[in-house]
């Protein structure tokens, strides 16, 4: 419930915390957010752009695709590794960043009996989704490449599956002790699919991108590569087509263009066995350097006044 999660979330505009009066949140400086009728609450901030996370028919595809179990390895992976560091630190908040549905928060909690969840996504009909997967998760509707309405040092675990990530970000609200677990597909994932459907496929540079980026806020700690084979129906098929990036670039006017390519999809009807391979990576907390502007420091001060981490600078 969104309740359970109150205490780690902070204003978008001012860092302040907040507290829930009947259907709306609110900061000690009056910023009010309303809670959705679906039990998540938006917490984007900012002008401009907003984020656009997938739509209401994605989600709903992805839903399908995992219900079924199709990633059920993956699954059980990510849950394995939350209950492995929960062993170590039980309890706290186990962050979700591009939840989704919330499949793999609520997997997790189900196997971290002491902890809470909170699910964060830019799309609503994910946060919906989400807002429902787990009676301890928590839904937020938020952009993972803006500061995130969560206070510093208040996270003992965060998940970021198939996901858009800040590592900036999650290093600020995650605890000096706490980790990252990080599940991205190799260029293999999927690959029997990406030409015959004329999918997008991934770039072959993306491991090494990622260690960049991840590099200066996280160590890595532990790193498994899992590949599995998935057995596809026709409906499961549409669905992972539906669900993923590439269903950005299929529209109905472009399927038409390209008659050849929609004949294919309709000859990959039977079952199929396809390839899934993603490494799941666990990341440690890097040694935190002094920096930090006013907010962060705002959003410091408010977890050491809710007692709810440890200083941020710490050595
Ligand atoms: C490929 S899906 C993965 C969902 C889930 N982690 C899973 O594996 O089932 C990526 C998710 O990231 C969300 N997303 C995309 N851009 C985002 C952003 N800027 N901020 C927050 N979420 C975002 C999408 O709405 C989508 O739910
Ligand atoms: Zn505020």
């Amino acid at each position: 419930m969104l309740n359970d999660a109150l205490p780690v979330l902070a204003c978008p505009h001012c860092g302040g915390a907040l507290e829930r009066v009947g259907r709306t949140v609110h900061c000690g400086n009056g910023h009010a957010f309303d809670i959705a009728r679906q039990g998540y609450v938006s917490l984007l901030s900012g002008s401009g752009q907003a984020a656009q996370g997938d739509t209401a028919a994605m989600v709903a595809a992805r839903g399908r695709f995992l219900d079924a179990g199709h990633y059920g390895p993956l699954m059980d992976a990510v849950a394995g590794e939350v209950a492995r560091l929960q062993q170590r630190h039980p309890g706290g908040c186990v962050l979700d960043v591009g939840a989704g549905t919330g499949h793999y928060l609520a997997a997790a909690l189900a196997q971290a009996p002491a902890a809470i969840g909170l699910a964060v996504d830019a799309a609503k009909a994910a946060a919906r989704s989400a807002a429902h997967c787990h009676p301890r998760v928590g839904s937020v509707l938020a952009d993972v490449w803006r500061q995130l309405p969560i206070a510093d040092s208040s996270i003992g675990v965060a998940l970021t599956v198939f996901a858009p990530r800040g590592p900036a970000e999650l290093h600020r609200v995650l605890t000096n002790n706490g980790a990252l677990i990080v599940a991205t597909p190799t260029p293999r994932h999927l690959r029997e699919l990406v030409g015959p459907l004329d999918l997008l496929g991934v770039d072959e540079r993306k491991p090494e991108r990622l260690e960049q980026a991840m590099g200066g806020h996280f160590a890595r700690r532990r790193h498994t590569l899992l590949e599995f084979t998935m057995s596809l129906g026709h409906k499961d098929i549409e669905d992972l087509v539906g669900m993923g990036p590439s269903a950005w670039h299929s529209t109905e006017a472009q399927r038409q263009a390209n008659p050849g390519r929609t004949a294919d999809r309709e000859r990959l009807g039977g079952d199929l066995r396809v390839p899934a391979a993603a490494p799941l990576a666990s990341r440690q907390v890097a040694q935190r350097g002094g920096c930090g502007g006013p907010r962060s420091a705002k959003l410091h001060n408010l977890a050491k006044r809710r007692g709810g981490g440890q200083p941020s600078t710490a050595a």
